[in-house]
């Protein structure tokens, strides 16, 4: 993770400025940076939350199909775009670029005010290597394959050092392109590389080149990386690695077992190379944040059913040995356990982003978790434009969301300053600790009628004062600090954050906040509301 900082002196100088530029000359790119308890992504000086959508995978290919398209994600209440670009397409010809749809792309996302995140969809989409331009598919001699049950298949080996110089060259050459035509306007945010690698059909490559690397000793690099991180590795790897005896040496079944789990980090290991090199390529020409994503791995699953080497959570470490160009591991978030693996992939060295996942009425109820609870720097349903909500329950969130986004990111950076959840019949509650009080949030209840489902997210803001929204719960408190033992609610307004102040409509008393026995959010709608607390004997 880096943090981009120029001088003002070497800026003046590259400016060709007789005098230090003000403040707001400076532009450093987008970036990623550690604020307090949070690590933020930072467009323009300050922290942002890209409230997302993930086109399909051909959408972005016609400019023509696109027209319609981009106002329909603005009115949505998108941000950022998440917009696939095809090696295929802008390299037809080896060595000879095509940059006019990129920059028809950026046109038109311009115009509706919307940013985007480039997906290099080049050596590999799950799995496949459907996306090289056909000098690079037909050449099976300059550009080696995988074999599988000793056939070759449509998949590139990630061995191939050319494989990887030619996709990297390509990067490389759009990220060149990228910078001469938006590095002052920072329409683009970050990269995706590559789309859901690993082998699918096997868990490794059987060729014979293969073969002999998976006989031959473990790299050097990742044995050191295991012993000095040995104490954080990721359970499951450490696990496997002390049941085979730890060993600071040996070759691949030596260390992990003669399992196909030797093989999935064999072929991590690969891909990780691979990616990290094709990443560190486009990095030297403009370096924006870069991530890859995963195929996540059903409960049982073989590597082989999804594909073996992608970043799953236990082969996390073998792809942060291999290299320091990705800032960020991405899971592919459609599976029912959103908190676990949002759990799984949240960690101190890696930010939360969530390149794709449902959209609809559990989209608009995760991306209240994910932002409240969990600090997600990118919530992205995939398929996006064909979810036509522009009025929605997506779309609600994201409009609420948006409004309380300065204030949420800012509070953020305490710890335990922002919650998330989402409820149902099976999880109808949840409690966690708050400025003094323990918070309990549970399924709305009133006269008898009770939510069937429940979303939102509480942030502190001040002593004895809370901002919530969402829809579906209520929320009551109990005081933890010294001072008199019960708990009543002041007040309980309803409101907006207009220009980052906080705008109060509606007093909500009777009803609203059950007579004065619970902060409520009804089910009819996502609102906004700020509750003050007092304490009595
Ligand atoms: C995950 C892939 O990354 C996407 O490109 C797309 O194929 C979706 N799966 C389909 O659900």
């Amino acid at each position: 993770m880096r943090i981009q900082l120029y001088s003002l002196p070497i800026l003046s100088l590259v400016l060709g400025l007789g005098s230090a530029p003000l403040l707001s000359q400076v532009s450093a790119l987008p970036h990623l940076e550690k604020r307090g308890a949070a690590t933020q992504f930072i467009v323009d000086g300050k922290p942002y939350l890209m409230l997302a959508g993930e086109l399909s995978n051909s959408a972005s290919s016609s400019l023509e199909a696109m027209k319609l398209v981009w106002p329909r994600l603005a009115a949505m209440g998108l941000n950022t775009v998440l917009t696939p670009v095809s090696w295929e397409l802008i390299e037809p010809t080896e060595g000879s670029y095509d940059f006019a749809l990129v920059d028809g792309l950026l046109e038109q996302a311009r115009a509706q005010h919307l940013h985007i995140v480039f997906l290099w969809l080049a050596s590999w989409k799950n799995g496949m290597s459907s996306y090289p331009p056909v000098w690079v598919k037909r050449d099976t001699r300059r550009f080696p394959r995988v074999i599988i049950g000793g056939n070759e298949v449509e998949v590139l080996s990630p061995a191939a050092a050319v494989t990887q110089q030619a996709d990297g060259r390509a990067f490389a050459a759009l990220m060149k392109h990228i910078k001469e035509v938006d590095s002052s306007a920072h329409t683009v945010l970050a990269m995706q590389v590559e789309n859901e690698v690993g082998v699918l059909g096997d868990s490794r490559d059987r060729s014979e080149a293969a073969n002999k690397d998976f006989a031959a000793p473990v790299p050097s690099v990742l044995t050191a990386y295991l012993q000095a991180q040995r104490d954080s590795l990721d359970p499951e790897l450490h696990a496997l690695w002390e049941a085979n005896g730890a060993k600071a040496a040996g070759t691949w079944t030596e260390l992990f077992g003669p399992t196909a789990r030797a093989d999935e980090l064999f072929m991590a290991w690969r891909y990780a190379r691979f990616v990290h090199g094709v990443a560190a390529q486009g990095k030297a020409a403009y370096n924006l944040p870069m991530y890859v994503h995963t195929w996540l791995a059903e409960d049982n699953a073989k590597p082989a059913d999804y594909p073996s080497g992608g970043p799953q959570p236990r082969v996390l470490d073998v792809w942060k040995a291999a290299g320091s160009a990705l800032d960020i591991y991405a899971p592919d978030l459609y599976a029912s356990d959103f908190s676990g693996w949002s759990n799984r992939y949240h960690r101190d060295s890696n930010p939360l982003f969530i390149p794709e996942t449902n959209s609809g009425a559990a989209g608009a109820a995760n991306v209240f978790y994910a932002v409240g609870e969990q600090n997600v720097l990118c919530f992205s349903p995939f398929a996006i434009e064909r979810s036509r909500d522009e009025k929605g329950d997506l779309t609600a969130s994201y409009n609420a969301i948006a409004k309380l986004a300065p204030l949420v990111l800012d509070r953020q950076q305490t710890a335990g300053a922002t919650h998330g959840f989402v409820l149902d019949k099976n999880h109808p509650q949840v409690d966690f600790t708050m400025s003094g009080y323990t918070v309990h949030v549970t399924l709305d209840e009133i006269f008898g009628h009770s939510a069937q489902s429940g979303y939102g997210l509480i942030v502190s803001t001040g002593p004895d004062e809370f901002l919530g929204a969402g829809k579906g719960f209520r929320v009551s408190f109990t005081p933890l600090a010294a001072g008199a033992p019960k708990v009543g609610i002041n007040a309980v307004d309803e409101g907006e954050f207009v220009d980052g102040k906080w705008l109060p409509g509606m007093r909500l008393n009777g009803d609203e906040n059950d007579q004065g026995r619970g902060w409520r959010f009804s089910s009819w709608q996502v609102s906004t509301e700020k509750v003050t607390l007092y304490r009595f004997e």
